[in-house]
């Protein structure tokens, strides 16, 4: 899967979405990591690891004795990653450019994360496999991903309903899926995995940065949605206009998509 037809607008912009994303994030992945049991001498990846933010994480809790990778197929994040490693001076963490379609290897890990990456995949049961053959008997795969019909804007405003309109219709049209997290449970369990636990998590409030994320994310999908045909430019840029004032109006209470944290035990042995 090239870059070319990822949803979101990639390299440094891309990345500084990610960056909000990641810190309204950071509190419920923390407790998820926590529960799947990442720990200290694991060997973990992050599979689309974007900024690698999570990945730093994942490099805290398995310590010196263990080691993280994150792997993304655009270049431009990874060579971003591999500069914030520099200067902290993380030595646990590494980032590779890759393609999970193409594979990650056989029985390696003790655990991979992936968030937000599943819902992109023209085939996410294909991609669960892969992560599946990629974990050591025992090991665990930990998903985060969206229902975006779980979003909502209160009171309910028509530019903020056309957003949705345009993300969900620019997502399929993009060969993703924009309702993904509730099948994912299932999809976990079809690929062999053992004990899949999963919850919902929903980033929403009347003040504060998560109330950026419509309004960052429609900035970051115009390209695509223009290219599908789904919006034309004019129209997008007042919409992100609109969803700025929502942000700004402490009386507006705004929703991301319901997202649903997966934990599986792979219960296959060794392929
Ligand atoms: C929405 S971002 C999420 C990034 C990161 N997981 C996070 O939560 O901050 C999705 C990421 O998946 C990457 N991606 C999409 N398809 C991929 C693939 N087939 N293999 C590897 N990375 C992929 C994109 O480049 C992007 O950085």
């Amino acid at each position: 899967m090239s870059e070319h037809h990822y949803l979101i607008r990639g390299g440094l912009e891309g990345r500084e979405r990610l960056r909000v994303l990641g810190r309204v994030m950071r509190p419920t992945t923390l407790a998820l990591l926590e529960r799947a049991g990442v720990t200290s001498g694991m060997r973990v990846v992050d599979v689309g690891c974007g900024g690698g933010d999570v990945t730093f994480d994942l490099a805290s809790l398995v310590g010196l004795t263990g080691s993280a990778l994150g792997i993304d197929i655009d270049e431009t994040k990874i060579e971003l990653a591999r500069a914030d490693a520099e200067q902290v001076g993380v030595t646990n963490v590494e980032f590779r450019v890759g393609d999970l379609t193409d594979g990650l290897g056989e029985a390696t890990y003790d655990a991979i994360y992936v968030r937000f990456v599943l819902t992109h995949l023209h085939d996410p049961q294909a991609a669960v496999d892969i992560m599946r053959r990629a974990l050591r008997p025992g090991g665990r795969l930990i998903v985060e991903d969206i229902d975006f019909r779980g979003s909502f804007c209160e009171p309910e405003h028509p530019d903020f309903e056309r957003y949705e309109e345009i993300y969900e219709e620019s997502a399929r049209r993009n060969g993703g899926d924009p309702w993904i997290a509730l099948r994912v449970p299932a999809m976990l369990v079809a690929a062999g995995f053992a004990r899949v636990q999963p919850n919902v998590v929903q980033p929403a409030d009347l003040v504060g940065e998560s109330k950026l994320m419509p309004a960052l994310t429609l900035e970051n999908i115009k390209a695509t949605a223009i290219r599908h045909g789904v919006a034309g430019e004019e129209e997008i840029d007042r919409l992100v206009d609109v969803l700025y004032e929502l942000a700004g109006d402490p009386r507006t209470y705004v929703a991301n998509p319901r997202m649903v944290q997966v934990i599986g035990e792979n219960a296959q042995p060794a392929d």
